[in-house]
This record gives C-alpha cells, sequence and structure tokens, in this order.
C-alpha cells in the first residue's frame, strides 16, 4: 500500500545508550525555558545547562523574529545523533524531513527518516525539497509513504531505534486549507509514537491554532501530553499567551 518515493534502504543504525537517565533530560532543555504542563519536576534536576542556540531561537520566537519550527528544529539538535530514526508525521513541503534528514545523517550519512502525508501533492512537495536540499546519499535515508500519520507504527520497522517523532499539524501551506490534521487521528499518531520512540527521545508537535479545527486539535494534544505519566515523560509547552494565534510548541520527552 505504501508508495515508496524516491528511496531504497540502508544500514539502520545501533544506538547504545551510555548515557543516564538524568543526563539525558539535561541536555534537552532549561528548566526555566519552558511552561509544565503537567507536574514533572520530582525527579527533575534544576540546573539544566543553557543550550547554546536554542535560546536564541526562543527568544527570538517570543519576540517574533523566529518561527515555532526554528525552536522545534533548535530542539530536535539537542535530541538526535548521527546514525538515529526520525518520523516525519506531516512531510508538508518537506522542510522538516529535511531538517531531521540533515540530523541523523551526520557525515557518515547513516540514520533513517521515515516521512508521511496524506496528501500525494505534500510528498511530491517534499521530494523535490530534498532533491534541493539534500545530498544523494543523504536521499538514500529517506522513505516517503502517502499514508495517515495514526498508522506510523506500521512503516516503521520493528528494529528501528526512533529517537524522535515531529508533527507539524494543520494545513499544507500553499495547499488546501481545506485538507488539515484532525484531533481524532492526531490522537491516533501521538499514541503510536508514545509506543516506538525510545528512552531519550522525543515527540515535537507544532499546533497551529488559528485554523478552524485547530483550537481543538490543540486541546488534544495538550490533553495527550498532561496525561502521560511523570516516571516516564516530561512534557512542557511553549505558548505566547497574549498572541492567541500563534502556533503552540509542545514537546514530550521520553525519559
Ligand atoms: C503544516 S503542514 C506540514 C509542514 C511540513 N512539515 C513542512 O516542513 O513543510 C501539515 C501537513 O500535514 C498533512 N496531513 C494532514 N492530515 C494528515 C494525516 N492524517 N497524516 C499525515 N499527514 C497529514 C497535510 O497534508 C499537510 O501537508
Amino acid at each position: 500500500m505504501s508508495l515508496r518515493l524516491p528511496l531504497t534502504s540502508c544500514r539502520l543504525f545501533a544506538y547504545a545508550s551510555t548515557v543516564g537517565r538524568a543526563k539525558k533530560l539535561k541536555r534537552h532543555f532549561t528548566s526555566s525555558s519552558f511552561s509544565s504542563v503537567r507536574n514533572a519536576t520530582a525527579s527533575v534536576s534544576t540546573d539544566f545547562p543553557i543550550i547554546p542556540g536554542l535560546e536564541d531561537q526562543m527568544v527570538g520566537y517570543i519576540f517574533g523574529r523566529r518561527k515555532a519550527t526554528d525552536v522545534a528544529h533548535s530542539v530536535w539538535k539537542h535530541v538526535l545523533r548521527e546514525g538515529d530514526a526520525a518520523v516525519d508525521a506531516t512531510c508538508g513541503n518537506g522542510h522538516d524531513t529535511s531538517a531531521l534528514v540533515k540530523l541523523v545523517a551526520g557525515e557518515s550519512a547513516r540514520g533513517r527518516v521515515y516521512g508521511m502525508d496524506i496528501q500525494e501533492g505534500a510528498l511530491q512537495s517534499t521530494s523535490c525539497f530534498l532533491r534541493q536540499s539534500l545530498s544523494p546519499q543523504e536521499m538514500e535515508l529517506v522513505k516517503l509513504f502517502p499514508m495517515c500519520h495514526s498508522k506510523l507504527a506500521e512503516i516503521v520497522p520493528e528494529d528501528a531505534l526512533v529517537r524522535l517523532v515531529a508533527f507539524n499539524l494543520g494545513y499544507l501551506p500553499g495547499g488546501d486549507k481545506a485538507i488539515t490534521t484532525r484531533s481524532e487521528t492526531t490522537l491516533l499518531a501521538l499514541e503510536a509514537a508514545g509506543s516506538i520512540i525510545e528512552p531519550g527521545g522525543l515527540i515535537s508537535t507544532v499546533v497551529y491554532v488559528g485554523h478552524p479545527n485547530g483550537r481543538e486539535e490543540f486541546e488534544t494534544v495538550q490533553a495527550f501530553a498532561s496525561g502521560l505519566s511523570t516516571e516516564d515523560w516530561v512534557c512542557c509547552k511553549l505558548q505566547m499567551l497574549n498572541r492567541p494565534l500563534a502556533p503552540v510548541l509542545i514537546f514530550t520527552f521520553k525519559r
């Protein structure tokens, strides 16, 4: 069923975690930088380092000079390592897919990115952007699937160690605004992401509240993150309080 767009298989990486849980969480974010969705502070250190680059992106976002996706990409940099597997659950025009490939490929061009979108046009646009932005070796690391992200667990091989699943919700920029992500399938996809993500990994979500289903979808994502156990997850959001239509970032880190 899955149309595999341009790409072929390659080595899967072996992720040997030598870093303890606390260390993994420490590199993720500063505790003062995000508002906690739920009380997740019990076992979380308060001395997280300020991450160079991320702080600039966040301040830029807060003052309207950076996009929410710039902040997300910056957080990804501190989660993904060369050789990791990642999923782009909403490929759209391919900008997030390309960023993910760059992060997992590194110099050795290993790693793997699985991308999906329900619109063929979006996947064509993604393919086109990937051809412009990636090397032929990096292109080999991507597989694209024209399917709903609620089925994402079906396309990722069982032995793939997935460290990041990215959602950039809403409609395709430049496309049909009536075709958007929807709460019901987004929730199924988040649950599927939670079931495949490795310890130390991240589900990264950018939610757009300005379109008709956006507010409801935001509530759904927020409720999902709020309901995750503090034992296994650290969940937070970045939301502009007096710009109610600004996109909201919700990060769920697996301990
Ligand atoms: C905001 S765009 C994504 C932007 C993209 N990540 C980029 O970097 O250009 C949202 C995308 O989600 C796709 N989409 C909507 N419902 C979906 C679903 N159930 N499963 C997968 N993709 C979906 C839309 O077709 C649209 O292309």
